[in-house]
């Protein structure tokens, strides 16, 4: 039900900024922290979303060096931020994305060419290809089955793959999601808690993305501020108590 709910949201709002000709590829919620690499001045709009891609992708050993050439397959792509970073950040050509909302995918095929765009459901999606790399940031919390996405991904990995994996997790379901990996052969190589720089972020970004739910917000119900994470919202609350984490993960296959 509530899974529905917030499938259908992400799909109207992407209508909404098909319709209104919307240039945000971003959906993430940000970071704002150290960051290693320098974020280009045309994107400084965006450097808290790009710099919680970078923090995740940064994981990965030697990806500024030997990028280049790797096969790389991202779910939960949204409208295309996280294909716009690993082109334009770490030169990366060979990349498939794949999100539920096809308002989504209409978007980032827009906003990033020459990835290849499908719109699937990340549990269903099937494929007998190999990837070097599989990205999977901020989407997995609305997944009917995170263990069955986890065997999925764990398929589409060689030994030498790497999984970066970021989400919200409830801290009572933290040891069942990681036990999730063990089940699915993946092993956490590297462990990153973000909670204090999403919710700088949050601080930073929300009220001026979302004024009208800033302001009023007792005009829009629970599930609203829920879906944006606004600074009323439950999510909000709970990342800033720790009772929800913000993880980031570095895994391989076992
Ligand atoms: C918060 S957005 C994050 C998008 C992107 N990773 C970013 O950082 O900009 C979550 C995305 O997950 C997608 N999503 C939700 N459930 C999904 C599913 N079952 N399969 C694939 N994508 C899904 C939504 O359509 C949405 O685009």
């Amino acid at each position: 039900m509530n899974q529905q709910f917030f499938s259908t949201l992400y799909q109207s709002s992407a209508i909404i900024a098909n319709l209104f000709g919307r240039k945000r590829k971003f959906m993430n919620l940000g970071y704002i922290g150290s960051s290693t690499t320098e974020i280009k001045i045309a994107d400084s709009k965006d450097a808290h979303h790009i710099s919680l891609y970078m923090k995740m992708l940064d994981m990965v050993p030697g990806i500024h060096e030997n990028a280049k050439d790797i096969r790389v397959i991202e779910f939960g792509c949204g409208r295309g931020g996280g294909c716009y970073v690993l082109k334009n950040y770490y030169h990366i050509q060979n990349i498939t994305a794949v999100d539920l909302s096809s308002a989504n995918i209409k978007l980032a095929s827009k906003f990033v060419p020459n990835v290849k765009f499908i719109s699937a459901d990340a549990v269903e999606f099937n494929t007998e290809d190999k990837f070097d790399l599989v990205l999977n940031l901020e989407s997995s919390h609305r997944y009917s089955s995170r263990l069955a996405f986890f065997k999925k991904i764990a398929s589409m990995m060689n030994e030498d793959s790497w999984f970066v994996f970021g989400d919200l997790i409830r801290k009572h379901e933290l040891e069942k999601v990681e036990k999730m990996f063990q089940e699915s052969r993946l092993k956490i190589i590297k462990t990153e808690t973000a909670n204090d720089e999403v919710v700088k972020s949050i601080n930073q970004n929300s009220p001026k993305q979302y004024p009208l739910v800033t302001m009023f917000p007792f005009l829009f119900p629970k599930r609203i501020h829920s879906f944006f994470v606004t600074i009323h919202s439950r999510a909000y609350s709970k990342l800033k108590s720790k009772d929800t984490f913000y993880n980031l993960y570095l895994l391989k296959k076992v």
